[in-house]
């Protein structure tokens, strides 16, 4: 297949792009607007490789159609977006422009596309829109599992834009009848990732002997698959998934936000320990919530399990051991982005609600 991923910069994107190379695409076109969170210096291993190009491209500038028409496009793997929910909390509108705004004038761009394509090559086009769990909003701690039909109830900025570009897509399919794909995965961790998420935040503010910040009591529970695993399930639902379905993406790995920490911080005192010799387990640093914090995620993924033969290879255990390792011998990458994008303070604080 001649894939454009869009937003291959990024953390997922990236892997995408690597995974995608690796294993046999035809053709890989990134397009990403190098936002903060943007990074060449992810697709380091492939940039030279025949089968990889990228374009410096905003999916809101709306000519992606010239890029797919010159790349002869089989199928748009929509992965651009505003992703981190702090961020969100402190401005909201790069959210609606880029995850609404951005998808829309990228379904419009690859409705006229597929109009244009001869039937054998209509009839094999695929959308895939990559999503979140988050559209799902709140479970509660003690039971309850996402599934495909679980209803919407997005309780951040982020994840309501993430809902309205999910409805999108499936109003292009429904109305226009492009052949679309959705996906909705849970937390990914991994190498690449950026340091404003919990768990390379967590690893860097512990290198650097910073407080280890945990929201509210840090009982909120996520549900992690490690990067790679995700990437190769999304390879798997752009060429085996039905078209106008949804799949969901998880690893079955519950676990509340402190113990995430101290698993790191466990490892940490393992690989790297501490110059005074006590655990960095002492940095762990309760502070007030994150305004609209879910309590709970937790996807059931018996449907992509079932239908297209995924499983997760990695533990939780062994995706954080290879995760630790990796930004412990990869500061190249790394110490610019805290240098000169984002040095690891609290955000998504500043517009809570004071009751
Ligand atoms: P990321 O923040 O690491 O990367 C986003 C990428 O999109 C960056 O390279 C950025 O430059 C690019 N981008 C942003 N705005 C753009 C625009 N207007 N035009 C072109 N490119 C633009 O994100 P990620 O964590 O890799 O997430 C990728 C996708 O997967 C997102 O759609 C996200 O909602 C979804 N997702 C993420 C997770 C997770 O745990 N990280 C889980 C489920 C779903
Ligand atoms: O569930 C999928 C989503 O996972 C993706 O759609 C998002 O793009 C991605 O950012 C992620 O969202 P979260 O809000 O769950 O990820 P984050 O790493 O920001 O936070 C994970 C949990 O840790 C969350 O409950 C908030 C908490 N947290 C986060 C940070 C940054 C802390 O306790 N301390 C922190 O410093």
């Amino acid at each position: 297949m001649r894939i454009m991923v869009t937003g291959g910069a990024g953390f997922i994107g990236s892997a995408v792009c690597r995974h995608l190379v690796a294993n046999g695409a035809e053709r890989v076109v990134n397009v990403d607007k190098l936002t903060y969170a943007g990074n060449l210096g992810s697709l380091r291993d492939i940039a030279d490789s025949p089968n990889y190009v990228f374009h410096h491209v905003d999916i809101c500038d709306g000519g992606l159609i010239n890029f797919m028409q010159a790349e002869r496009i089989d199928a748009v793997m929509h992965l651009a977006a505003e992703t981190h929910v702090d961020r969100s909390i402190d401005g909201p509108e790069a959210f609606v422009e880029t995850n609404v705004v951005g998808t829309f004038r990228l379904l419009n761009a690859a409705l006229e596309y597929w109009r244009g394509l001869p039937p054998g090559r209509r009839r094999s086009f695929r959308f895939h829109h990559i999503s979140t769990d988050e559209v799902f909003g709140d479970l509660p701690f003690e039971s309850g599992v996402f599934t495909e039909d679980t209803p919407y109830a997005p309780s951040s900025p982020y994840s309501a834009s993430k809902a309205a570009s999910d409805h999108f897509v499936r109003a292009w399919h429904e109305t226009y009848g492009l052949p679309v794909v959705l996906s909705n995965c849970s937390n990914n961790y991994g190498p690449y990732h950026f340091p404003e998420k919990l768990i390379p935040l967590t690893i860097l503010n512990a290198l650097a002997e910073k407080p280890l910040l945990v929201y509210g009591n840090g009982a909120n529970i996520r549900d992690w698959l490690y990067v790679e695993d995700h990437a190769r399930a999304l390879a798997l639902v752009v060429s085996k998934g039905r078209v106008g379905e949804s799949y969901n993406i998880g690893g079955r790995v519950e676990r509340t936000n402190l113990a995430v920490v101290e698993a790191i911080c466990a490892q940490l005192d393992v690989r790297r320990p501490r110059a005074k010799g006590t655990s960095f387990r002492e940095l762990i640093t309760f502070v007030t919530d994150r305004p609209g914090h879910d309590r709970r995620y937790a996807i059931d993924a018996s449907k992509i399990e079932r239908e297209l033969g995924w499983t997760p290879r990695e533990t939780f255990e062994t995706g954080l051991a290879k995760t630790i390792d990796w930004y412990l011998e990869n500061d190249w990458w790394w110490k610019p982005v805290r240098e000169q994008r984002y040095a690891g303070e609290r955000l998504g604080n500043s517009k809570a609600i004071v009751a």
